[in-house]
This record gives C-alpha cells, sequence and structure tokens, in this order.
C-alpha cells in the first residue's frame, strides 16, 4: 500500500537464483527473468537508478547428490551450469547488472557475516534434536538425502523437505518409511545440534506487515499463500545442516554444519550487490539499507514462502536492511500439458531453442509474456508459439512496420515525408498513439506483463489498421500529398513502437532502430508525438520477423514425443498389482504343455485374432489368439510356444479354441511369446 504513495529513489531488483545443477527452460524464463528484465529495462528507459541482480544458487543437497552420481566435486558440477546458464541468460537479453554465484568468496563471506550477526544478537535458538543419519555413508541425511511415503498423499518417494507430489513442506521426521537415498538403507536417529530461526516470534510483525499491509498491492497469489502460511502458525525452522557443502556456520562448536541452503541462497543477493558495487564504485548499503530503496523480489510460486516470510524475518532480525516492498511471484508454466521437469528432460531448453531457432530470442520472449503464468498455471504448447508468432508479431506488428518502410522507400526514396494537412482521422490516431507511453508504464509498473505487452500490440493494431484503411498505394497516383501524410503519420506509430518495444522485445527493437537509422529515445521521449522529423534518411527496410513453417513446430513436437517414449522405456511398464494369492492345487490343476504352431491364419471379420493350430504333442488343436495386430500369420508357423491345455473349450467368433497360449508385454508394448528356450519336445509339462 505505501508503495503507490512513496517515492524511491532507487531500485534494487533481485531475480531468483536458480540452482547450478541442470540448464535453464522456458518456464524458469516465463516465470521470473522475462518479467524482471521487462521491468528493469523499463525503469531504466525512465531514467530510475536500478541495480538488477542475478547468479546461481551453488548449494543445496541436490548438487551434492548430482555430484556423487556423476563421481564429481560439487564444484565441477556447478562451474559447469553456472557457465551454461549466464551463457543462457546473456543470449536472450536479460540484462543483469551483476550475475554473481554463490560459491564466490564473498558471498561465503558475506552469508557468514550474516549469520554471525544473529548468532551474537542471540536471535537463533540452539537446539539438539534427534536427526537420521545413515550409519554405512557416515552421514546425517539432511533435505533430499532421505526419502520415503509422503503422510499427506501416500507419493512413495517423497524427500525429507518437500513432498513433490502434493507440494507440502516436509521435515525428514514426517517421512514413512524413510530411507537414505545414499545407502537405500533405513537410517538411525543420531543426537545433533542446529540453530533454529524462531519464526514464531515474527508472527506478529509478518501478520501486520503482510496481512494488513500488502492486502491490496501484492498480487493475490502471493498474498493468500502468505496468508495461509501466518494462519497455520509459524513454527522455528533450522537454518544450519550436517552437510560438508554449503558455507561454513561460523561459530565455536559448528564442524561438519553448513548454512541451509534457503538461508544462504537470499543472502546471495546482497553478495552480488557487493560484487557490482566493487566494480562500480556504487554504494551497496543504499540498495539495500536505505528506506527510500525499493526491493522487489522476482520469483515462482514455490519459493514465496522464502522470500515473503523467512528472508524478511532474516532481514528483520538483523536490523537494518529494508524489507521488499513487492514480491510479483509468478505461478507455474507447463509444456504441452505436463509440468516441466528436469529429471523428465520434459523442458524447452533455451540453448537447444537457439540452435533450433537461431536470433529469434525476442519471438520466444513475446510468446512467453503474452502467455505468462501471471495469475495462474499456463500451457506452453508449439503451436500457440507458432501461432502467435505468425498471427500476431509478423501479421501485424512485423508487417505493418514492413509496409510502411517499403512504402517510404518506394515513393519517397526512403526520406521521412513532412505531414501535410491532417484529417480528423488522423488527428485521433496521432492522439491515441500518445496515450500508449503512460497506458504500457502504468501496467509495467503494476507487474501487469501481460496487460502491457498486450497494449503494445494494440499499438501495432492501431498502426495496421491506419494504413490498411488509407491505402496509400492506391492514392500515389492520384494524391501523392495525402500519402506523405499516410506515411507521416504511420512512420511516428513505428518509432513509437520501436521505443515502447524495447523492454519486452530488445533484440527487435535494436534491429528497428537499424533499419529507421534512428537514435535510441528514452520513455519520456516517447511521449513526444513526432519522433521522426521530416527530412531524416531512413536505413534499409528489412523484416522484423518471418514466418515459422509447419516442418519447424512439427520437428519440436516430434522432439518432446521422442522424450516421452524414451521416460516411457526408462520407467519400464505400469506394473499391475499382484492378483490375490491362490493354493498350490489352484496351481497344479494348471496343466501347461510346450507347443509348436503349426498352421495360422487370420479370423475373418475379427482385427484382433488369429486362428492357430498348435501340436501340444498330446494332439494338434485349435486356438484363437488376440495377436493378430501383432504378428503376421506366417511369421509365427515353427513358433514354440507354452500353453494352458486344460482350459475350458469355448467358442469366439464361430471358431471352438482350445486353449491358451502365454504371451506377455515387451517394453515398446508389444505381445510376445513366452516361449521355451531350448529343445523341449511338443507336450512337455510346464510346472
Ligand atoms: O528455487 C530455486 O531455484 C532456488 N534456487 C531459488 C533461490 S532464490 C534466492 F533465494 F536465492
Ligand atoms: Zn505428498
Amino acid at each position: 500500500m505505501e508503495s503507490k504513495s512513496k517515492q524511491f529513489k532507487r531500485y534494487t531488483v533481485t531475480s531468483a537464483l536458480p540452482y547450478a545443477n541442470g540448464p535453464i527452460h522456458i518456464g524458469h524464463l516465463a516465470g521470473v527473468y522475462v518479467p524482471a528484465d521487462i521491468y528493469v529495462r523499463y525503469l531504466r528507459m525512465t531514467g530510475e537508478d536500478v541495480v538488477f541482480i542475478g547468479g546461481s544458487d551453488e548449494h543445496g543437497v541436490p548438487i551434492t547428490i548430482k555430484a556423487r552420481q556423476q563421481g564429481i566435486q560439487p564444484q565441477e558440477v556447478v562451474d559447469k551450469y553456472h557457465r551454461i546458464i549466464k551463457e543462457s541468460f546473456a543470449d536472450f537479453g536479460i540484462s543483469f547488472d551483476v550475475y554473481s554465484r554463490t560459491s564466490a568468496p564473498i558471498h561465503h563471506q558475506t552469508a557468514a557475516a550474516f549469520f554471525k550477526t544473529l548468532y551474537d544478537k542471540g536471535v537463533f535458538i540452539e537446539k539438539t534434536s534427534q536427526q537420521y543419519y545413515d550409519t554405512e555413508a557416515g552421514q546425517f541425511l539432511a533435505d533430499r538425502y532421505i526419502t520415503g511415503t509422503c503422510p499427506h498423499c501416500s507419493f512413495e518417494r517423497a524427500y525429507g523437505d518437500q513432498c513433490e507430489s502434493c507440494g507440502t513442506s516436509l521435515s525428514p521426521l514426517d517421512l514413512k518409511n524413510p530411507r537414505s537415498a545414499l545407502s537405500g538403507n533405513v537410517p538411525v536417529l543420531k543426537e545433533t545440534k542446529h540453530w533454529f530461526l524462531p519464526l514464531d516470534q515474527a508472527e506478529g510483525w509478518l501478520r501486520e506487515w503482510i496481512i494488513e499491509g500488502h492486502k491490496d498491492d501484492w498480487k493475490t497469489n502471493v498474498y493468500g499463500q502468505c496468508k495461509s502460511w501466518i494462519d497455520q502458525g509459524l513454527q522455528p525452522r533450522a537454518v544450519t545442516r550436517d552437510l560438508d557443502w554449503g558455507v561454513k556456520v561460523p561459530v565455536e562448536g559448528a564442524d561438519g554444519k553448513v548454512l541451509y541452503v534457503w538461508f544462504d541462497a537470499p543472502i546471495g543477493y546482497i553478495s552480488a550487490t557487493r560484487e557490482w558495487s566493487e566494480k562500480t564504485g556504487k554504494d551497496w548499503q543504499l540498495y539495500w539499507k536505505s528506506d527510500d530503496s525499493k526491493l522487489v523480489h522476482f520469483i515462482g510460486k514455490d519459493n514465496i514462502v522464502f522470500h515473503c516470510i523467512i528472508f524478511p524475518a532474516m532481514l528483520q532480525s538483523e536490523g537494518s536492511y529494508i524489507l521488499p516492498d513487492n514480491v510479483p511471484a509468478n505461478e507455474f508454466l507447463n509444456l504441452e500439458n505436463d509440468k516441466i521437469s528436469t529429471s523428465r528432460n520434459w523442458a524447452v531448453w533455451l540453448h537447444e531453442y537457439l540452435i533450433d531457432f537461431p536470433g529469434r530470442q525476442d519471438e520466444l520472449r513475446y510468446v512467453l509474456t503474452a502467455n505468462a503464468p501471471e495469475t495462474k498455471d499456463n500451457d506452453f504448447t508449439w503451436k500457440d508459439f507458432q501461432a502467435r508468432n505468425n498471427n500476431e508479431l509478423l501479421a501485424v506488428y512485423g508487417n505493418f512496420v514492413n509496409r510502411t518502410l517499403v512504402l517510404t522507400g518506394k515513393y519517397f526514396g526512403g526520406v521521412v515525408p513532412a505531414m501535410g494537412e491532417l484529417t480528423v482521422k488522423d488527428r485521433e490516431v496521432l492522439e491515441q498513439m500518445d496515450a500508449f507511453p503512460e497506458k504500457i508504464g502504468a501496467s509495467i509498473s503494476l507487474y501487469r506483463f501481460r496487460e502491457a505487452l498486450n497494449e503494445f500490440m494494440n499499438l501495432a493494431r492501431l498502426g495496421n489498421k491506419y494504413l490498411t484503411e488509407n491505402e496509400p498505394w492506391k492514392l500515389f497516383k492520384t494524391d501523392p500529398e495525402r500519402v506523405q501524410t499516410i506515411l507521416a503519420v504511420s512512420l511516428q506509430i513505428v518509432a513509437k513502437l520501436m521505443v515502447l518495444s524495447e523492454p519486452f522485445l530488445p533484440f527487435s527493437a535494436a534491429r528497428l532502430a537499424t533499419m529507421l537509422k534512428s537514435k535510441r529515445f528514452n520513455w519520456q521521449e516517447a511521449y513526444t508525438t513526432v519522433l521522426l522529423p521530416a527530412g531524416h534518411q531512413l536505413g534499409e527496410a528489412g523484416y522484423l520477423f518471418t514466418k515459422i513453417d509447419d516442418d519447424a513446430i512439427e520437428a519440436q513436437v516430434q522432439k518432446l514425443l521422442d522424450t516421452k517414449k524414451a521416460n516411457k522405456q526408462a520407467a519400464g511398464p505400469e506394473l499391475k498389482a499382484q492378483k490375490e494369492t491362490i493354493t498350490y492345487e489352484q496351481f497344479a490343476g494348471m496343466d501347461l504343455r510346450t507347443g509348436t504352431i503349426v498352421a495360422a491364419e487370420v479370423m475373418p471379420k475379427a482385427k484382433k485374432l488369429l486362428k492357430l493350430v498348435v501340436d501340444t504333442g498330446l494332439d494338434k488343436r485349435t486356438v484363437v489368439s488376440g495377436i493378430a495386430e501383432h504378428y503376421q500369420p506366417e511369421s509365427i508357423i515353427g513358433q514354440k510356444v507354452v500353453m494352458l491345455v486344460n482350459l475350458a473349450p469355448r467358442e469366439l467368433r464361430g471358431v471352438v479354441s482350445q486353449g491358451m497360449i502365454l504371451m506377455a508385454e515387451n517394453s515398446e508394448g508389444k505381445l510376445c511369446f513366452v516361449s521355451p528356450t531350448t529343445d523341449f519336445h511338443n507336450g512337455s509339462e510346464v510346472k
């Protein structure tokens, strides 16, 4: 609420630090980095003093587990992914002022000092408790080192810190049937000492600050989650772990202990600002400790509690820091109706996208913003990507720009014509045009990026409609002066689009500036009606966007289908639960024999059935088998089989079937014969 009336002198904008244990995908971009980048680019264009912070989160159990699986050191894992992630962000124009990492010495020093300050102030509760320990590995089992059954939804592979099936936050002792992720063994309980942040003591002011103070300006999803946490009652939370990878706990008696990753990671924002300040000579403290600085955290919804409750409680306990003014968290982006997943490789990886669609960063930025999961989970589909590119970016914005520039080239040698007498309609269009910087800016300031982008496209639509309605190509022969005015008006719209597109589509904004041979304008200048003066020589007209054809989209869809198939194969078939037990007598009652198929033919009017003759050693008998979709009749003559010969005969489509051949599904879902591997004679008993 406060922020609406309050004037800020500077902005500290953070974006969640991604874990450096995998590359970056479209979900990351849509949820956090593109909105943050739009916001920051806009602020910079309005002349605000802003620092945009990013970096890699390089601690935490998943990273050590990955290193262990690959037989390498955690540092090697994070070095690899930090480089890949940083490069992807740069490729997509995410305009960080600093992109740091939590394994950097400045971070270890900053995080340790932060902990020590709280420790010295007596903020923490020191508690010895029983925790799971793997005797074989000689290690306590923090967070994801322990798995078991979720007490809420019975999911059998829940982690010690969270159940990924129902999303509930857990602690290791909540799990049923706990197992060590290191050895698979049942862990034992062993005493260990840890430090806890007493969140229960912060409940009062958190309630006042969030529930009363931010009801109107925080997003409903963010506010709702915070309220539910606070209403459930906050508990002290352990901020240290028994691990050897992380920031060492800087106090006596803490050997073998590090800070919990969620304690050190948000301090990473502060460390990164310090790193930036060392490079630029700016005073980092102004951005974190001055009331006239506005702190905004861009995150995904799974990070809400950490940024709205735990980190603020840490900052407040320290005493000298400001609290976030807003935390515009997004919901999740799904991919083709399925949750994006690194472990299942169900994602569009940014580095792979750029190989398949080189130079098309803005197209992805556009689609991810137009379809951003701002208020609910959304779905990315390749068909939608193609449609938005072809029918919106290209057909509306790109074509309008191209038509205007080509016509100006053709009729006036690429020189901006002077506006002649303006019609009422011309004036209306110019007036409408002039309202866009304000509208778009207001939406961005309120973190409504979809709305802002839609407004931007409305300006392109306005231009497109104006050109189409005025048809300068039909008028040139009879009324060249009118054509001058039409193109002069259109060119001002083009120039305004160039300026206003910059936060959303920075790459094409730069291409357009080259085509217009225009200087870059700031946001205030975009309020000016005439951005391109008469007589200005334009550059060469080109295409801002091009069509994405069906083949390119089908290739992407096929890639995902291949992933699905590979996942299915790796997971093996879905096994049915075991049937009810039977007695030995029931089993012994089944007469199973080896046999050979001696004849096979298709059953008329039955797509799935083959009529077989099997030599059972006892006789040659007819069996009807549902395998026609898997085998050609001629290919199975001579096939050895196992057959239940004393099954009561039954009639199928007029043929009496006298037994049942044993089959099993292979990993691709094909029915295969369960056949004797040695050369049995027909009629041998299977027992
Ligand atoms: O969810 C994540 O990917 C975390 N690594 C985000 C950390 S944000 C901040 F606290 F650093
Ligand atoms: Zn669960």
